[in-house]
């Protein structure tokens, strides 16, 4: 099949994604490189896509990380190697840069689980409460919301607000349940879950400490309270990279999306690394579906042809904004 412009934005609007033939023999990787050029492009990451895409970025971050790259970068277009609500994220920062990501079908179940329509209705119902939302929603969200935060800095801006506010947190309950634990807030919590993290089985992850009784375990906060309660240090993903190159320990068992290995692996080359097993082994639900439907086929299409971008309504983005700075404010201190 012949690929032009035309027949790229049918399929976009047909399927909403790129997945068009490659000519056989085509070196993704120079290929990649030489558009990067020619189009003063950046490729961001987040540690949860797969080896070669982390390879071949500009720069590879959790979503702090990246969020502050795509804030910062003098690009004409960002290419953005994550999910759908962090290419967002760096539209809402960059209103005038082309955003696009290499599968507009990469979600996430946490951005699913909480509509700006639903937790504006929430709101509601709880006058007075500030809002504070995870980054793993949508733009709309975000617009509803007051601060913005991640997994490194959650606990850093909730403990920055008043000991008495009362405080909505949406959309993950896991990550607020533990940030409620770590902070003594009785914050309001969405009924949201990722389904990665949820998935991580607490039987067999205990079988896994019997028989690896030197490793320690590394847990994402997103995790459920049964699987945090096993684990020796609970961190966001850059911050769990850290502890394993920088911990004495020689072998960990880790709770959080498998892509996290490669990094982890390059920074701790002798380490041993054990995934930790979910509950259905059938499956590879420690991998996230929605990061894996990036591809480096993919990523070459949508740096071709600039699509799918990411758009947003600018008077939502201009809420979402707000949220988003005042993250950023709060957290200038952290690395
Ligand atoms: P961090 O990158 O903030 O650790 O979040 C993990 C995650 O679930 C990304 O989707
Ligand atoms: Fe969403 Fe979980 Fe996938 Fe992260 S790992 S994008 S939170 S579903």
């Amino acid at each position: 099949m012949s690929i032009t412009v035309e027949s790229a934005s049918r399929l976009l609007s047909e399927k909403g994604y790129l997945d068009m033939e490659i000519p056989k023999g085509t070196d993704l990787i120079s290929e990649i490189n030489k558009l990067r050029k020619e189009k003063n492009a950046v490729i961001l990451a987040h540690y949860y896509q797969t080896g070669d895409i982390q390879d071949i970025a500009d720069f590879l971050g959790d979503s702090l990380q990246l969020a502050r790259a795509a804030e910062k970068t003098n690009a004409d277009m960002i290419v953005f190697c994550g999910v759908h609500f962090m290419a967002e994220a760096a539209k809402i920062l960059n209103p005038d840069k082309k955003v696009v990501l290499p599968d507009a079908k990469a979600g996430c179940s946490l951005a699913d689980s909480c509509s700006g329509a639903e937790l504006k209705a929430f709101k509601e119902q709880h006058p007075g409460a500030v809002v504070v939302s995870y980054i793993n929603c949508n733009a709309d969200v975000k617009a509803e919301s007051d601060i913005i935060v991640t997994s490194s800095n959650a606990e850093q801006i909730i403990n920055s607000l008043p000991k008495e506010q009362k405080i909505i947190f949406a959309p993950d309950k896991n990550l607020g349940r533990y940030l409620n634990e770590k902070t003594g807030r009785k914050m309001l919590l969405w009924d949201g879950v990722c389904i990665v993290h949820e998935a991580f089985s607490m039987e067999k992850i205990a079988r896994q400490i019997y028989e690896n009784p030197k490793a320690k375990v590394i847990a994402h906060p997103e995790a459920s309270k049964e699987v945090l309660n096993l684990a020796d240090y609970i961190g966001s993903t850059s911050n769990m990279i850290n502890f394993v190159s920088n911990d004495p320990a020689e072998e960990f068992i880790v709770v959080t999306e498998e892509g996290v290995l490669h990094e982890m692996q390059k920074k701790a080359p002798h380490k041993k690394l054990i995934p930790a097993l979910v509950q259905d082994e059938s499956c590879s639900c420690s991998e996230c579906f929605y990061m894996k439907l990036n591809t480096m086929e993919k990523l070459y299409l949508c740096m071709k042809y600039e699509l799918p971008e990411v758009t947003i309504e600018e008077n939502v983005r201009l809420k979402a904004l707000e949220a988003v700075n005042r993250m950023m404010e709060l957290s200038k201190n952290i690395k």
